[in-house]
This record gives structure tokens, sequence and C-alpha cells, in this order.
């Protein structure tokens, strides 16, 4: 049965936790679908993994609209999530157009980084039919910002600031939350303090949700492996079955452990 915003939210109410990862073909849609997994996200991260950049900045709406098209036509049931990439999102009429586009290319939901200064984007968005995945912590498309790519939230006030945020966008009308790179007992804080899904990487296990870049699962990482990468494959020998086990270590619990965690 095909996997909706309502199926995510009814796994957090019953606390039952559940795996997404991203993919930007087809051939890997079907193979993560075959598996059972809950969502396929088509990230921005694309921008590194399939064309081989330094970060998500050069990623267009039309690299986007492309490969979200892609994994459309490999998936049968998972929840498609794509994401909106830099600078597409800036004022409200071009999230709408841009969001409109990924839409029609087969998302289900748009993912958007940032917190309360995009409360009246995702209002509208939500308003106009499209339902919004919030994405806070450590938000790619702010590397510059953040002077690169560092675990957000450490500290009362910054920890404080974070659940503001994550609240702000929830009130907003997001149907769910990704929460990346933030120690794991702040990580826990928010997910009780959110009524909505909170999807987490390098975010412990207490999330309701994983996600993982599917590089970072499989064993094909190039360069920097992060902390939370886990080669469910050499395990298993194919990549469904690799999936399959990252879905029931998820769902159990045993992923991530506390040292794929940040403290
Ligand atoms: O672009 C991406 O793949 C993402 C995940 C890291 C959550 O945003």
């Amino acid at each position: 049965m095909s996997v909706t915003v309502s199926t995510l939210q009814k796994l957090k109410d019953e606390h039952k936790k559940f795996a997404t990862i991203t993919a930007y073909d087809a051939t890997f849609a079907h193979l993560f679908d075959e598996a059972g997994i809950s969502a396929i996200l088509i990230g921005d991260s694309l921008g590194m993994t399939m064309q081989g950049r330094e970060s998500t900045l050069g990623v267009t709406i039309d690299d986007m609209a492309y490969h979200t098209a892609c994994v459309k036509r490999g998936t049968r049931n998972a929840l498609i999530l794509a994401d909106m990439p830099f600078m597409t999102y800036h004022d409200t009429a071009s999230a709408c157009e841009n969001a409109a586009r990924l839409m029609r290319a087969g998302a289900n939901v748009v993912k958007l980084e940032g917190g309360a200064f995009l409360c009246s984007t995702i209002e509208t968005l939500v308003n106009n039919g499209v339902p919004v995945c919030g994405h806070l912590g450590l938000t790619p498309q702010s590397v510059n910002v953040f002077g690169g790519y560092k675990v957000q939230g450490r500290g009362d006030d910054a920890g404080k600031h974070l659940l503001d945020d994550c609240l702000a966008v929830q009130n907003a009308g997001a149907s769910m939350l990704v929460l990346e790179c933030v120690p794991r007992d702040l990580a826990a804080h928010i997910t009780e303090q959110l009524r909505i899904p909170v999807i987490g990487i390098g975010a412990g296990n207490q999330t309701d949700g994983q996600i993982l870049v599917m590089q970072d699962a499989l064993g094909l990482t190039v360069g920097h492996t992060p902390k939370f990468a886990f080669n469910f494959l050499k395990e298993t020998g194919n990549v469904i079955d690799a999936v399959k086990l990252y879905i029931s270590k998820v769902e159990s619990g045993e992923y991530p452990t506390a040292e794929q965690s940040f403290a």
C-alpha cells in the first residue's frame, strides 16, 4: 500500500520507527521500494553524489525535476520527497512555482531548509496543496554561513533556538522534519516536543525516523565518510537485503548506535 504523510504521522503516533533513504534514479528507487522503504528523498545531495560537486549549491530546479521524475518512474509504494534547491524558495512566489515543478515531476512532499523565517512560505505552500518537510540542524545549503559541515545545536542557547525553529516550522504546517547532525539528547528532546514525525540523520536513535544518503548506506561513499554512515551492503551482499537490514535496524533502534551519533 502506498505510503502517505498520514502513514508516517500514524507511525509517530504509535511510537513506531521508520527508515527512509535518498535515491536519484529509477533503478535504485525500484530496489529500495521493493525492500519496503517508507520514503525516498531526491536530495540535493545529488550535487555531490551524482554531479561530483563540493556542495549542494550548484544544483538547479531543472536537475531536481529531472531526478524526481526518474525516481518516480521506479517507485510504487514509497512516499516521494524532493529537495527544493538553493535559492529556489527565497520568496513565496518562487517557492510556489518551483514546488509545482517538483510536484508535477512526481514528488509527494517538498523539503525546505530553514526555520522561523520560512513560516509564511510553508503556510502558503500547504494552503496550495503542497505538503512540506522542514530541514533543520545542519542545513547544507547554509554551509558558507556555518563555516563548514558542523554539528548544530550544541549548548543551551543553540539548543533552545533550534527547538524554537522546529516548533515554528511545525506550527506553520509542515508535515515532517529532517534533523541533521544534532546531539542525540537534543534530537530526542525535540522529537518528544514535536507532534509531527522527526527524521534524523546524525541525530541519534531516538528520532521517529532515520534518513541516509544511499551511498552512506551501501558503502559507496567517496571522500569523507560521515560518522553515522554504515555499510549495510557488506553484511548482506545485495541491495534489497541491505536496505531490508537498514530498515530492521532502524525499527529496532539498533541503528544508529551511540558511536554513530553525536554527544
Ligand atoms: O540532500 C540530502 O540528501 C538531504 C539528506 C542528507 C537529508 O537533505
